[in-house]
């Protein structure tokens, strides 16, 4: 059986750095032999902008939030995948806020109790990072790849990574680097491991 991965894109930008590259690291995930799918979080709809924090699904047996619109619904969804992948350009040192409201809902998708512990329904999962970024500083997405591989690591889910910083802002030359190529095929035959 093939894994299944899913990209979940966080640039508003179609023709963007972002895009392009999870393009080269979804094709070579699916020549791999994975079951690729992409969810564009720049155009879900949403009733609230982000979690309310009601708690409503921590007091359920479900991995549901319970705000009923495009977003919950496709959050809901994230567990039939082996591997997730964020794919986002680097905004104010954070995910694009379009993602954040996608990832502030997969609260839903795990259980916490006072003393956090945790039963999550991505336990065992690769959580994964593909980004960009523009800025002048080498180590610029740092902090960001902190913030996903801290949830990976609580979580008890493999933690990947493919990070681009100094990136030019506007595409073209950037996705045709051989060596930003081969980085983003290994990372998708990285992906493509991830256990079914
Ligand atoms: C609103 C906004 C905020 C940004 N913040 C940062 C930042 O904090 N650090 C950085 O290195 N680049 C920053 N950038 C540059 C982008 O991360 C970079 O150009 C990225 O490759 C764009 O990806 P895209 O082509 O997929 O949209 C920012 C760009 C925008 C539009």
């Amino acid at each position: 059986m093939p894994n299944k991965i899913v990209f979940i894109q966080g640039s508003p930008r179609k023709k963007g750095n972002t895009r392009s590259v999870a393009a080269i690291a979804m094709e070579a995930a699916l020549e791999a032999g994975s079951a690729v799918t992409e969810i564009d979080a720049t155009k879900l709809e949403f009733k609230q902008p982000g979690c309310i924090g009601c708690q409503k699904c921590q007091a359920s047996e479900k991995f549901e939030c319970s705000i009923g619109d495009e977003v919950g619904r496709t959050v809901a969804t994230i567990p039939q995948y082996d591997a997730v992948v964020m794919a986002t350009p680097l905004y104010w040192w954070s995910f694009s806020a379009q993602l954040k409201i996608f990832i502030d809902r997969m609260y839903s998708l795990s259980k916490f109790t006072d003393s956090w512990e945790v039963r999550s329904a991505l336990s065992g999962k690769t959580l994964a990072l593909l980004a960009t970024a523009g800025g002048s500083i080498e180590n610029n997405l740092e902090l960001l790849e902190r913030q996903w591989k801290n949830p990976a690591d609580i979580l008890g889910c493999r933690f990947l990574s493919c990070l681009f910083p100094l990136v030019p802002p506007e595409p073209g030359a950037f996705a045709k680097d051989a060596e930003v190529v081969e980085k983003a095929r290994e990372f998708g035959r990285a992906l493509a491991s991830a256990a079914p």
